[in-house]
């Protein structure tokens, strides 16, 4: 895909990265730290989950709702064609009202506590794909990365994230070498010598018709021995009820909010050809809709590491 370039470097220029520049560093964290994001659900009290259900009931009910309201040209209607397209262009158009609108969903439903558990646990050198607006920003160890890249296909979402990094560290942090780039996942080429110790991608499946071609090539990008990828997506339930009402609405949903919400994750990361270290769909309330990944290149395994020869 070829995209305009965007004026992002003369305004941060002083945070561009230079990515030949960069050694990769050994990972420091224990596997086992993903697992304490999953326990918390189950010190919270019943009434926080019921809420949040009512709450998710309502909001799926409301966007399918606006979804029906829209006037769509009968000879492009959506509803007649269940296959996947390429709706990631609306993002252009909504970004100036995606933070308000998903904000208030992911308060009540507490999805802003998995963004948290998952993003503040990276160190190394990061890539952050499908960045968006940057919602993940204030979750960041900023000190425990050598550097962190955004990367979104976005002008207009990248150019919010861009101003509210700025707004979060009016001086660039002095040991983390930060950048923003306006690009296409798949078009990623440049990686750190020892490729990326960590990449993070949250609720980027729903918007790509590319999902498992774009975790493949996700995974060249890491360090083939230790690097992780950490997924945080939304897709496909527990229960039928729910998928069919996802599979109604999806096709209007896509076309409106530029994302399908019915894809079956755990399908899609095996058809990239990773390893899925976990898999979980935390939150009964979200009735398994919101799924956490950690994945790893084929080529290395725990007792790997340790072989001597
Ligand atoms: C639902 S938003 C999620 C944004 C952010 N990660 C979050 O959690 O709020 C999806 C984002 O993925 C971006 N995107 C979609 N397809 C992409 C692609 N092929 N390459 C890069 N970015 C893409 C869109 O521009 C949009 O900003």
């Amino acid at each position: 895909m070829v995209l305009a370039p965007l004026n992002v470097n003369s305004d941060f220029s002083a945070l561009e990265l230079n990515l030949r520049k960069i050694e990769s560093i050994p990972l420091s964290n224990s596997p086992t730290r993903i697992h304490r994001l999953l326990r918390i659900q189950s010190r919270i009290p019943f009434w926080v989950g019921a809420s949040a259900t009512v709450y998710t009931l309502g909001f799926y009910a409301f966007s399918v709702y606006l979804s029906h309201t829209k006037p769509l040209d009968p000879s492009t209607d959506p509803q007649s064609d269940t296959s996947e397209k390429d709706v990631s262009g609306c993002y252009n158009e909504i970004a100036n009202k995606f933070d308000s609108e998903v904000g208030g969903v992911e308060t009540t439903t507490l999805l802003w506590l998995l963004r948290r558990r998952l993003v503040s646990q990276v160190d190394g050198h990061v890539l952050e794909v499908s960045a968006g607006t940057g919602r993940n920003h204030k979750y960041y160890n900023v000190k425990a990365c050598k550097s962190i890249t955004f990367v979104d296909q976005s002008a207009p979402m990248l150019e919010i994230a861009i101003q509210k990094w700025k707004d979060l560290w009016p001086q660039p942090p002095p040991d983390t070498a930060i950048a923003f780039k306006r690009q296409a996942t798949l078009d990623i080429k440049e990686k750190p010598k020892n490729g990326y110790d960590y990449i993070i991608q949250s609720m980027g499946v729903c918007s790509t018709p590319v999902a498992a071609e774009t975790i493949a090539h996700l995974g060249t990008l890491l360090n083939q021995k230790t690097g992780r990828i950490l997924l945080l997506e939304h897709g496909r339930g527990r229960y039928n009820w729910i998928n069919n009402f996802l599979d109604r609405s999806a096709a209007r949903h896509a076309e409106r909010f530029g994302c399908y919400h019915n894809k079956d994750i755990r399908e899609i990361i095996e058809e990239s050809g990773l390893v899925i270290e976990r898999i979980d769909r935390p939150y009964w309330w979200n009735m398994g809709t919101v799924w956490v990944v950690e994945a790893r290149p084929k080529g290395w395994n725990k007792f790997k590491q340790w072989t001597m020869n």
